[in-house]
């Protein structure tokens, strides 16, 4: 028997989820010499007795490249420093079903939630991790890409394709929002891939007054429609056009029932138009991955393979430039990258007409 190792998915699911453990088990399975099960639901599947999971050979990684979401299951509702409803401690139960199913170490798939339970369980239960970072929101500083976020990319920039079709046949002003707590870059690679005419994003807060004035300007030269996109974290300005401090910020939106409606009822009371606000949510993360992202997630499972083949445990995936490599997982999950407001896209979204409502 090879050693033992155990893989598993954790927080939201993500398009290329699953082509990253046919990757995983494929090179470390059917090279690299590695006894490869699968943990169901996160860390869930570990802690809870009778344990669940699956040993993944390499017939049950069969059509997985294409597949959406996770086989594994995943949950964000399973960090083992703080299990169920009372919030107990349940890292022991955690070390002691790796015990019992003599597993060396695990892989994390996950985001910035799971890649932190990651390192906390090897930095104070011992446990042997090797990260994998996943968000289709694209956030981790640590990798210039994660798979996922050209998916839902995608899947905005047809829904804004969509949406000018009739926004222009009704003279209409179209509102989406897409997803994005805390980072716009969903927002802003959809907004300038479909043509919106208004971005707006969490790090940069926008007015109604310029809002407003885009629509106007659009009027003015003919353009009686205009395609508006939304992150879902993305608040107006306070009075002195500062941006509103996070739980300010969550508690109005909260309160106005979503970004897209409270720009929708911004809009409807400064602007003579016809607003309709469709909110695209979890059809971003649902589905088929896109190519790009099938062969991001194929990487990163061929490398974390040869990471824990190699013994690099507390290191985690991540595209650097062109190239697949590692970092260490401390570094990784201190850094979260937002929307730089004065980055180059930005610049570029701005040098070709859109606003951002400023
Ligand atoms: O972090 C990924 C993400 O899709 C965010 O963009 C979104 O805000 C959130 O997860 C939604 O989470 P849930 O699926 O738990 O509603």
């Amino acid at each position: 028997m090879g050693r033992r190792v155990g893989i598993l998915t954790g927080g939201g699911d993500a398009p290329g989820l699953n082509a990253v453990i046919r990757a995983f088990v494929k090179h470390g399975v059917g090279n690299l010499g590695l006894d490869v099960v699968g943990v169901c639901d996160a860390f869930n599947g570990l802690i809870e007795v009778p344990h669940r999971v699956m040993p993944m050979d390499l017939p049950s990684c069969r059509g997985l490249l294409q597949l959406g979401g996770t086989i594994l299951g995943t949950t964000n509702r399973g960090d083992p420093f703080a299990y169920g409803p009372d919030k107990v401690d349940q890292t022991g139960a955690l070390v002691a079903g790796m015990r019992d199913l003599d597993l060396e170490g695990l892989v994390c798939i996950g985001g910035e939630g799971t890649q932190g339970i990651a390192l906390r369980l090897m930095e104070t239960c011992g446990v042997p991790v090797v990260g994998v970072p996943k968000t289709i929101d694209n956030d981790l500083d640590a990798t210039d890409l994660t798979f996922g976020f050209q998916s839902a990319v995608d899947v905005a920039t047809d829904a804004l394709d969509r949406l000018h079709t009739t926004a222009e046949s009704h003279d209409r002003v179209m509102v989406l929002e897409v997803m994005g707590r805390d980072a716009g870059h969903i927002a802003l690679s959809a907004g300038l891939s479909g043509g919106a005419d208004v971005i707006l994003v969490p790090e940069i807060p926008w007015t109604v007054e310029g809002v407003a004035a885009k629509i106007l300007a659009r009027r003015a030269i003919g353009r009686s429609f205009s395609l508006i996109v939304v992150a879902e974290g993305a608040a107006p300005a306070d009075e002195q056009g500062r941006a509103l401090p996070t739980e300010a910020r969550k508690a109005l939106l909260r309160r106005a029932g979503g970004a897209g409606a409270l720009v929708m009822q911004s809009i409807a009371q400064q602007v003579d138009a016809e607003v309709r606000l469709t909110v695209l949510g979890h059809l971003q993360r649902g589905g088929s991955p896109v190519a790009f992202d099938r062969l991001l997630a194929t990487r990163f499972g061929v490398q974390a393979a040869e990471l824990v083949a190699a013994g690099g445990w507390g290191r985690m995936v991540r595209l650097s430039g062109r190239d697949v490599g590692s970092v260490d997982l401390r570094e990784a999950v201190a850094r979260y990258r937002g929307v730089d407001a004065d980055g180059e896209l930005v610049r570029v979204a701005r040098s070709v007409g859109i606003s951002f409502g400023g």
